[in-house]
């Protein structure tokens, strides 16, 4: 049979989990896994809302529609545009990485346009859909020279993933204004913001201003439902919309109706408005002492963080993978997220969203 390869890799974070649970298993004791991009604070509590959903229902037992319901596309853009999104724009992705998949495949660019440090997956992605890779020093440099990104896709990731970082939204704001007027196109990718974000926030409904902008984003993150496997994606171009809808169809033929429900149920009703809203406040809680406790250490990887501050799910520390695995932490170095993997070898991922007593105990030994 001849098969056509990917040429994908394998992604490192799966293989530092696999050699961590060996380790563990090896050695009989415990091992702090922060190589994953998993809020591990607390769960949601979705089990009373699970239980409110009828699964004898036509609303569970037959195909939910390409673009995915109704209901919850206008939740959606209560919830996070202000109700200002037309939900003929939005389409319900099964994961932000079916939507940034989509989008690679729809758009017709040179080359995507990633910040320097960034998630290995988009590369990988881009690689799949065959397109080529670029990188941006800081939105700074894009402020400056937005026409330096012509024909390009530029991904703005906030707070990022490797590095937690969070920029002013003022710089976020200023560079999409720049390439907006210099006709290039956006991807906001930013499916962490919500963990400090509450339905006050107005990012969304202030992009509507900007055509060129598509939003993708998902529940795994800001609910901790990966497990579900929903997002969505925004976009005003309306051809962008029907092609992104036709790439959805053939792949999914939709997305699992029970996930779309439970969504619909926990950001509509108060009930799971407030289960939402537990899990953000005890999770970002730990996040932020979590961060505190390296930055007071001499731990963080401050000379990352210059135009920017960490906020988390995610920080970069100043210790080697292998520094952190002998003492139990499962970590990924930073040269997995960068164009120049030599430069930052000395320098490790590594997930600040589990409870804190636990990250200082491991994290301890490691204070100099
Ligand atoms: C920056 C970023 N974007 C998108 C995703 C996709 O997440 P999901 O497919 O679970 O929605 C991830 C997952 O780790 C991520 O880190």
């Amino acid at each position: 049979m001849q098969i056509n390869e990917t040429r994908t890799e394998t992604s490192r974070i799966l293989k530092i989990g696999q050699r961590a649970r060996k380790l563990q298993e090896e050695q009989k004791k415990p091992y702090l896994m922060l190589h994953r991009g998993v809020n591990a604070v607390v769960n949601i509590d979705i089990n009373s809302i699970a239980k409110s959903i009828d699964f004898n229902s036509t609303d569970i037992q037959v195909y939910p529609g390409t673009a995915g319901k109704e209901k919850l596309r206008r939740a959606i853009s209560d919830s996070y545009f202000k109700g200002k999104a037309n939900p003929e724009n939005l389409l319900i992705m099964p994961g932000g990485i079916s939507g940034l998949d989509i989008t690679f495949q729809n758009i017709q660019v040179d080359g995507i346009a990633l910040p320097n440090f960034f998630w290995g997956s988009y590369a990988q992605l881009a690689k799949l859909r065959k397109i080529k890779l670029n990188a941006y020093s800081n939105l700074q440099s894009v402020i400056k020279y937005p026409h330096k990104y012509t024909n390009q896709l530029v991904i703005i990731n906030d707070p990022g993933n490797p590095l937690g970082e969070k920029h002013p939204d003022t710089d976020i704001f200023n560079a999409i204004d720049r390439l907006y007027h210099e006709n290039i196109p956006v991807l906001i990718d930013s499916p962490y913001r919500r963990v400090f974000m509450d339905n006050e926030d107005d990012l969304y409904q202030r992009l509507l201003k900007y055509p060129n902008v598509i939003i993708v984003d998902s529940f795994s993150k800001s609910m901790g439902l990966s497990g579900q496997r929903i997002g969505f994606l925004h976009s005003q171009n309306k051809d962008f919309i029907q092609e992104a809808k036709q790439r959805l169809l053939y792949a999914t033929n939709g997305v699992n109706a029970f996930a779309q429900e439970l969504i619909y149920k926990l950001i509509s009703t108060e009930e799971g408005k407030s289960a939402i809203q537990k899990f953000k406040r005890e999770t970002s809680q730990a996040i932020a002492k979590n961060i505190d406790f390296l930055i007071n250490n001499n731990l963080l990887s401050t000379e990352f963080y210059k135009n920017s501050k960490p906020m988390g799910i995610f920080a970069s520390i100043n210790r080697t993978e292998e520094e952190l695995l002998a003492n139990k932490i499962s970590a990924v170095s930073m040269s997995y997220f960068s164009i120049e993997p030599e430069k930052h070898k000395n320098h490790s991922r590594i997930c600040v969203s589990v409870p804190h007593e636990k990250f200082v105990k491991y994290l301890n030994p490691l204070v100099k």
